[in-house]
């Protein structure tokens, strides 16, 4: 099943202070939208409000044309899984942290042994399993904290710059491994990051955001050109 989700009018101010101002955005079915921008620009906010856990001062959000409201959100959240820049990890092994999402969303404990299983071992970890989060290295614990948010299958997939506090070559080896499962799994994806290097690995589509604005949306090939090939410097809020 393909599932979109389009914000019209999305607003959010703090402090009277805009935060940002979203005309309209739209993941379509399926796709990997990349949210990218300078640090500030709202990406993580954004984000945070078309996940549903933050809710915007003005606007609607709706999940395959269903607006969200007081009435419908935690149905709407578990449809959802988000992964943020630090793992976020429960202190107890690392296979627990996989199957308790799982269970308090009611999936039988056969069924989630069976998820951890699978997106253990798809992201490399499963001789990781009885391992206690705190002793994962931070590769190994985003590792798990991904692995943790595909067992949910959620239909509607939130990354904020999930590879961002790791090494280089960790992250360079992450992001194929990631790139693929994502292009295997056509889950509908916000994938928000810094780094515009990552978003041809991962991508299909790009929304640049700066200062609270979606300034360039295209595909990746509109939004970046050749540029994105040859320099590692560019950046497109930039030329916005
Ligand atoms: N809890 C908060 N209260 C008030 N202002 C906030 C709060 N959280 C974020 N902001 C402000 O909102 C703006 C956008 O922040 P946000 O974290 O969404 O940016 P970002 O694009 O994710 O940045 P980064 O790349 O550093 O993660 C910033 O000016 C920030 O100071
Ligand atoms: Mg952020």
């Amino acid at each position: 099943m393909t599932s979109s989700l389009v914000a019209e009018n999305v607003n959010l101010k703090r402090g009277g202070q805009d935060i940002f101002h979203i005309e309209k955005l739209a993941l379509h079915g399926g796709e990997v939208l990349a949210l990218v921008g300078p640090n500030g620009a709202g990406k993580t906010s954004l984000l945070l409000t078309l996940a549903l856990l933050q809710s915007p001062t003005s606007g609607n959000i709706a999940f395959n044309g269903v607006i969200a409201g007081n009435g419908n959100v935690l149905s709407l959240r578990r449809r959802m899984a988000v992964v943020f820049q630090d793992a976020l990890l429960l202190d107890t092994t690392l296979l627990h942290n996989v199957t308790i999402p799982l269970r308090i969303r009611g999936v039988s404990k056969v069924e989630a042994a069976a998820r951890a299983e699978k997106w253990l071992n798809r992201f490399g970890i499963a001789h990781l399993a009885s391992r206690k989060a705190r002793r994962l290295s931070g590769g190994e614990a985003q590792r798990a904290s991904l692995a943790r948010a595909f067992a949910l299958e959620p239909e509607f997939l939130f990354l904020d710059e999930p590879l961002g506090a790791l090494d280089y070559p960790t992250r360079k080896t992450l992001l194929g491994e990631l790139g693929q499962i994502l292009k295997d799994m056509h889950m509908t994806t916000l994938f928000v990051t810094h780094d515009f290097t990552e978003i041809p690995y991962l991508a299909s589509r790009v929304a640049v955001l700066y200062e609270g604005r979606i300034v360039k949306y295209g595909t990746v090939r509109e939004v970046f050109g050749e540029e994105l090939l040859e320099s590692k410097v560019w950046t497109p809020w930039e030329s916005a």
